[in-house]
């Protein structure tokens, strides 16, 4: 018995392998794995195909100019893929497609023909096509199909059901004000990098529905006032890297975000904006903008993200310019080097909500105590690149999190103020002339987890002359390379207990009993030696979420560290992966002062957002409390390592008595089975009989009658695939209906016509 079913299973496997392959035409791969339809993609095609299957994605793309790709009349019927509802077929020489060429295809929803050659196309090839929703036709020279006293001039195309219209890269310098006449229910229409330089002003007229336009990259220099006044669905338009100057009279009631980037506006008036009350996100990044009237942002008092980096704004700003941006969340001012100060007094208004600041390489010099008043709600402040010396008591808030402060003129710790009860856990001070640091430092910032003070001028780690506090317990990431530490002993760890990378690369250390004994204790404590092995710790935490971070067995690269320091060889040794230059090992004598520059201009941004995102991630993903992931509660002087060790058991118990459970339940069924078949075959009953039938269809499938057709097995074995294939199916030529109204019969119909309804099943004892 057992062998038979065994047997059958191995039978089953074989035919629907077969099914699958033989139904999979030359040239082409069937992917039948997922469950949203089958996938083919093939590297030819013609008419002399066949495709058995019901195949839902095509991908023709890449196809070689040598096998001369035509899409001729009807192709896609013609080899039975009438039922397809995604086409790619990008980057594959195609030069025309035939008038009829995608006829009779009714559930074709998606076509994607980027990157051909394609010139011209006919305006109505698509009509029938009535649930095609996104068409790109992105990279196709179709500059011809825009020109007055063409025959094309009419409309451009005719897509009764189209969404998404990917039009970028079509040399489409010129457009017609009929060029969306036929193409009302559009909602998405990318047009950027097309040389456009006007845009006649009824163009956008027909898209009622329009949410989202895009025309970056093109030559537009000037909106008429009144293009989009029909357009009252728009949310989105992104006039990124066109030489724009002015918006002056243009009213888009409706939208929120605006992107201004790359353009050429040099002065913000008080005029600019006040066609556009409702806007949430504004980039003005790239512009050349010296000054912004005080009263230019006033219309606009749902703003929450204004991006001014980038541009030539000369310090300070008018203290009373975001009054009416009550709601303004995020302000980037980067690198406009002009600015060199923040209002006297801060920016009027309570801004609740604005929790990142950047003002990096502003030119500022230092902060005064009311500078970032009423910003009671910061928490992520970029300085980075400045020339600050000195930060004032009363200037950061205690809600900041994170503080860049890398790359400026610090020389003393103790000039930069932080707030008693500091939530800070993210602090960088690379590139900082500092010489020495002490936990004193640092007895406001108790809950600090990640402290960067690679490229400074420490001597030594801590200077220790001060009172033996204990400040920072919670710290787990410490960097201190390429500063000019010779010496370091276990007790420098008596500060940074719970450290878990400690990067010490790039200092001339010497190879002595303090440097071994030090190098011995934090292998025994499992500390990373980089952030090379800290990064992979990273990563694996993000496949893993962050699941067990203590089983994860990396490379902690001290023997390494160790070898380098005591030989002396003069090599570089890769400790660290080139995350950022502030961590190259080399040899600390041949540090040049460019490479400091480099450090100090390029801060490690991409590092940090790292960072940050990987402890949000462990948070959110995990679900563990912040506290039990990041810090050690402070009742637990033990190790951390073990801490977190009793965290993480019960989840792989619970999955081991899990899996354990599975087998047992497994191996019970298996014996009742064999039990109740050996009842069954002595007394062969009428009612054991029936059961057989009812039973699973692996067990009936070893009595299906050899001579009914195989091909729907699929439909009825994978109740997902099925479902998937409903949203795909609608009658032949009946084109009114729509899908859902046709959609119930599939898998009812091809169940009773399948070998596993009870009519077509031979009882088992014949
Ligand atoms: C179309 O295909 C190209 C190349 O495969 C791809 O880069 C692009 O994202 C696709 N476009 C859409 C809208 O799917
Ligand atoms: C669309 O289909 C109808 C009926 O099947 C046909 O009469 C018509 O010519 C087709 N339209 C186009 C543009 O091919
Ligand atoms: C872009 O358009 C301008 C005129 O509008 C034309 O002189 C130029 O050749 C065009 N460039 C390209 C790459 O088509
Ligand atoms: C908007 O619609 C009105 C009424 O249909 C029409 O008169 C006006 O010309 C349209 N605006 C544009 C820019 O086409
Ligand atoms: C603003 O635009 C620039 C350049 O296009 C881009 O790099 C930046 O990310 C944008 N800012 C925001 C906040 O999206």
């Amino acid at each position: 018995m057992r062998r038979l079913l065994v047997h059958s299973v191995l039978t089953l496997l074989v035919s629907v392998h077969l099914v699958r392959s033989g139904d999979c035409p030359t040239y082409c791969k069937c992917d039948t794995t997922g469950t949203s339809g089958i996938h083919a993609k093939c590297s030819a095609f013609d008419d002399t195909q066949q495709f058995g299957l019901e195949i839902a994605y095509l991908d023709l793309s890449n196809i070689p100019k040598s096998s001369g790709l035509k899409l001729t009349d009807r192709i896609f019927s013609n080899v039975g893929l009438k039922r397809i509802s995604s086409i790619t077929l990008a980057n594959s020489a195609l030069k025309e497609i035939h008038v009829n060429a995608f006829h009779g295809l009714h559930n074709l929803n998606q076509l994607n023909l980027s990157r051909n050659h394609l010139g011209l196309l006919e305006p109505d090839m698509f009509a029938n096509n009535t649930h095609l929703e996104k068409l790109s036709l992105s990279q196709n020279s179709l500059q011809n199909m825009q020109v007055k006293n063409s025959p094309y001039s009419e409309y451009f195309l005719n897509i009764p059901s189209l969404q998404d219209l990917d039009l970028s890269g079509c040399s489409l310098s010129h457009l017609l004000p009929t060029m969306f006449k036929k193409l009302t229910t559009v909602t998405y229409v990318n047009l950027a990098s097309n040389n456009i330089s006007d845009i006649p002003k009824e163009t956008f007229a027909p898209l009622l529905d329009l949410g989202d336009l895009d025309l970056s990259d093109n030559k537009v220099s000037q909106l008429s006032s009144d293009m989009f006044e029909n357009n009252s669905e728009i949310n989105s338009l992104t006039m990124r890297n066109n030489p724009l100057s002015s918006l002056r009279s243009v009213q888009i009631e409706s939208l929120q975000i605006l992107d201004l980037s790359l353009c050429k506006f040099t002065t913000i008036d008080m005029d600019t904006f006040v066609g556009f009350p409702n806007m949430r996100d504004l980039n003005l990044s790239a512009n050349a903008i010296t000054s912004i009237n005080s009263n230019a942002f006033k219309k606009m008092t749902k703003l929450q993200n204004l991006d001014l980096s980038n541009n030539k704004l000369i310090g300070p700003l008018s203290d009373d310019i975001f009054v009416k941006n009550v709601q303004l969340e995020t302000l980037k001012l980067a690198n406009n080097p002009q600015m060199k100060r923040f209002p006297e007094t801060g920016f009027k208004e309570e801004f609740s909500e604005i929790y990142f600041l950047d003002a990096s390489r502003c030119g500022l010099t230092h902060l005064e105590e009311d500078n970032l008043k009423r910003l009671d709600h910061l928490r992520r402040l970029y300085l980075s690149g400045n020339e600050i010396q000195y930060i004032k008591p009363g200037v950061l808030s205690p809600k900041i999190i994170f503080l860049d402060l890398s790359g400026n003129k610090i020389a003393h710790l103790d000039q930069v103020s932080f707030p008693s009860g500091s939530s800070l856990r993210t602090l960088y001070l690379s590139g900082n002339p500092i010489k020495k640091i002490s936990p004193a430092n640092f007895v406001n910032t108790a809950r600090l987890k990640s402290l960067h003070l690679n490229s400074c001028e420490l001597k030594q780690l801590w200077d220790t002359t001060e009172t033996a506090l204990r400040p920072l317990k919670f710290l787990s990431y410490l960097n201190i390379a390429n500063n000019k530490i010779k010496s370091l002993s276990p007790k420098d760890l008596n500060y940074i207990e719970h450290v878990q990378t400690l990067v010490l690369s790039g200092n001339p250390l010497t190879c002595n009993d303090d440097m071994k004994k030090l190098v011995t204790l934090l292998t025994e404590r499992e500390v990373a030696s980089s952030d090379a092995t800290q990064m992979k710790q990273f990563e694996e935490m993000k496949i893993t979420g962050a699941v067990d971070l203590v089983s994860m067995k990396y490379e902690l690269g001290w023997e390494k560290f160790m070898n380098y320091i005591c030989q002396e060889k003069q090599r570089l040794i890769d400790i660290t992966k080139p995350d950022y230059s502030g961590d190259k090992v080399v040899d600390p004598k041949s540090i040049s002062d460019e490479s400091e520059d480099k450090i100090i201009l390029e801060p490690p941004s991409d590092h940090t957002e790292m960072v940050f995102d990987i402890e949000e991630i462990a948070f959110i993903s995990t679900g563990i409390p912040e506290h039990a992931l990041n810090y050690f509660p402070e009742d637990i002087h033990k190790d951390p390592v073990t801490h977190t060790k009793i965290n993480y058991t019960w989840p792989i118990i619970i999955v081991i008595l899990s899996a354990f459970s599975i087998i047992l339940a497994l191996l019970i069924f298996v014996a009742l089975f064999l039990r109740w078949s050996r009842q069954k075959n002595s007394y062969r009953n009428r009612n054991a009989r029936r059961l057989s039938i009812c039973r699973t269809a692996l067990y009936q499938q070893l009595y299906e009658d050899p001579n009914t057709p195989t091909t729907p097995v699929m439909m009825t074995k994978d109740p997902e695939h099925a479902s998937e294939q409903r949203i795909y199916t609608s009658p032949n030529d009946d084109t009114n209906k729509t899908t859902t109204d046709t959609a119930q019969p599939i898998s009812k119909v091809s169940y009773l016509s399948s070998p596993f309804h009870h009519s077509n099943i031979v009882p088992e004892s014949v």
